[in-house]
Order: structure tokens, then C-alpha cells, then sequence
């Protein structure tokens, strides 16, 4: 059997054109764009891909996009200052300060000096508590992005096991939220699980982000899982890999997503997602009933 490949890049496109819509249509109506600040410090290669996929994402759907480049020295205090001057400014709606930052910044006090209703990346206390408390505001991208991947299957939620390999701040510990608001029967993986071989044997559906090239043999997938693979691992041969020997996975599971064109562009098409509802339900608050 060869699994059907779950086609990020397409779902994404689809994402992003109905965001377009969307904002096309509250021009219209004569409301505001929304606006979304892109806060960038340092040189980090990857991270300078992801911003500038992020920002090109603004302009296709029509956003308002600030871009902040940002010197690797920049001052914890210079950055709170940013943010609170961000905070304030009623033309925008989202605020997102790419990680990794530089050591010297306390990123956990940074993101929470975002206000909740503009964190679009989802990570503040108060979008991870609600989500926990099944009242989602502002959802984190990936694993947000990650449940429309698996809706498009068509899959019944309610019930399946699943499996989350990785327990990060960002993406697993959300994403095992997710999955838990959707009615699955959810594992968390993580250093110290013991026997990962027979989580992973029992999951209907999986998802594995532990940046580690192949970390996941296919020979252990399910059969007929759905498996979602976060990870994008450069390896020195250049060749990028997801976390799951995507192959030999490919050989069990029902549906996969590849690596790359799975995961990454939803991450951003998510993001646009997000900052479309700051503005319209948070900040400019439109009426959605009255809309159609
Ligand atoms: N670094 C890697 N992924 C992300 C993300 O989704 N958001 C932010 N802010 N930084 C990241």
C-alpha cells in the first residue's frame, strides 16, 4: 500500500486565497486591512527564510505588513519598548517575534509583553489557557495548521488514538490540545517515554516534532495511520528529511504529509488565518452573523 500524500502546499494555497477574500471584501465595506508586525532579530539563516515567506505572505493576501530587522545586539529593554509601542498602534492587529531569539533576550517574558489579543503565533499564557480550557481565542500556527491538514482526510476525530512525539512549548504541548479538543484519545512522547516503539505501533494518528532526521522508523507506523511530520531537517548531503522515514512510512500509513510541502506552509498560511481574526473579531470587531 502507498499512502495518500497530504498536500500542504495546496491547502495552504487555499487558505491564503480565502484570507484574501476576506480582506478584499472588508476593503469594500470600507473597514481597514489588517496589519501584522514581523519583528526579527539576528542573522539566524532559517529564520530569515521563514520571515520573509511570512511577509510575502502579507502582500498576497493583501495585508498591511511592518517589517522590524533588528541587529543582534538589540537590548531586552529596546525590544519591550518595540513591543509596547506595537501594542499601542491601532493599525495593528498581530504581533510576531520570530524565534530562536539571541541568548541575551528573555523570550518567555518578550512574548508575554505581546498583548494576548495581538499574539497571532498563539504562544501567550492566556491563548495556551484558553485552549487548555476548550475556549480557543488565538490558536499556535503549527498545530492549528496541523488540524486543518488532517480535516482535509476527511478523518472522524472522536475516539483515535493519537500520538504526539515531542513535548516543546511551541508545538507538541499545543498540539496535544488540539487533538484533545477534537475528541482523541491523546499520548504525549517525550525524553523519558519509555517503549516510544509501541506508542507509536498504536497510534491511529501521529504526529512527530523532534527535529531529528528520520527519528521515526516506518516499519513501526500503524496500519492505516494518518502521520503528520513537523520536522525539516537539512542533512549534509543537502537533502531535507522530515522526522519519520517518510519512504517506508509511506508504506503503512493511509495519509502522510511530505517534508518539504506539508507542515511549513500551512505554519503561514495559519498565521494569516490569525491575524484576519484579530482584526475582525478582536479589534474591529465585525459582525459575523450580519456578514453574509
Ligand atoms: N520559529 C519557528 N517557528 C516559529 C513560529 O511558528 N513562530 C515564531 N514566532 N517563531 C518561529
Amino acid at each position: 500500500m502507498t499512502a495518500k500524500l497530504i498536500d500542504g502546499k495546496a491547502i495552504a494555497t487555499q487558505v491564503r486565497s480565502a484570507v484574501a477574500t476576506d480582506v478584499q471584501d472588508m476593503r469594500a465595506r470600507g473597514f481597514r486591512v489588517p496589519g501584522l508586525a514581523v519583528i526579527l532579530v539576528g542573522v539566524d539563516a532559517a529564520s530569515r527564510l521563514y520571515v520573509a515567506s511570512k511577509r510575502k505572505a502579507c502582500e498576497e493576501v493583501g495585508f498591511k505588513s511592518i517589517s522590524y530587522d533588528l541587529p543582534q545586539e538589540t537590548t531586552q529593554s529596546e525590544l519591550m519598548d518595540l513591543i509596547a509601542q506595537l501594542n499601542a498602534d491601532a493599525s495593528i492587529d498581530g504581533i510576531l517575534v520570530q524565534l530562536p531569539l539571541p541568548d541575551h533576550l528573555d523570550a518567555t517574558r518578550i512574548l508575554e509583553h505581546i498583548l494576548p489579543d495581538k499574539d497571532v503565533d498563539g504562544f501567550h499564557p492566556f491563548n495556551l489557557g484558553r485552549l487548555a480550557q476548550r475556549l480557543p481565542l488565538l490558536e499556535s500556527c503549527t498545530p492549528k495548521g496541523i488540524m486543518t491538514l488532517l480535516s482535509s482526510t476527511g478523518t472522524e476525530f472522536h475516539g483515535k488514538e493519537a500520538l504526539v512525539v515531542g513535548a516543546s512549548n511551541h508545538v507538541g504541548r499545543p498540539m496535544a490540545l488540539e487533538l484533545l479538543l477534537a475528541g482523541c484519545t491523546i499520548t504525549v512522547a517525550h525524553k523519558f517515554t519509555l517503549d516510544l516503539e509501541a506508542h507509536v505501533r498504536r497510534a491511529e494518528i501521529l504526529v512527530v516534532a523532534v527535529g531529528k532526521p528520520q527519528f521515526i522508523p516506518g516499519e513501526w507506523i500503524r496500519k492505516d495511520a494518518i502521520v503528520i511530520d513537523v520536522g525539516i531537517n537539512r542533512l549534509a548531503s543537502g537533502e531535507v528529511v522530515g522526522d519519520v522515514e517518510t519512504d517506508a512510512a509511506s508504506e503503512k500509513a493511509a495519509w502522510i504529509t511530505p517534508v518539504p510541502g506539508g507542515v511549513g506552509p500551512m505554519t503561514v498560511a495559519t498565521l494569516m488565518q490569525n491575524t484576519l481574526i484579530a482584526a475582525k473579531q478582536l479589534h474591529l470587531k465585525i459582525d459575523i452573523d450580519e456578514e453574509k
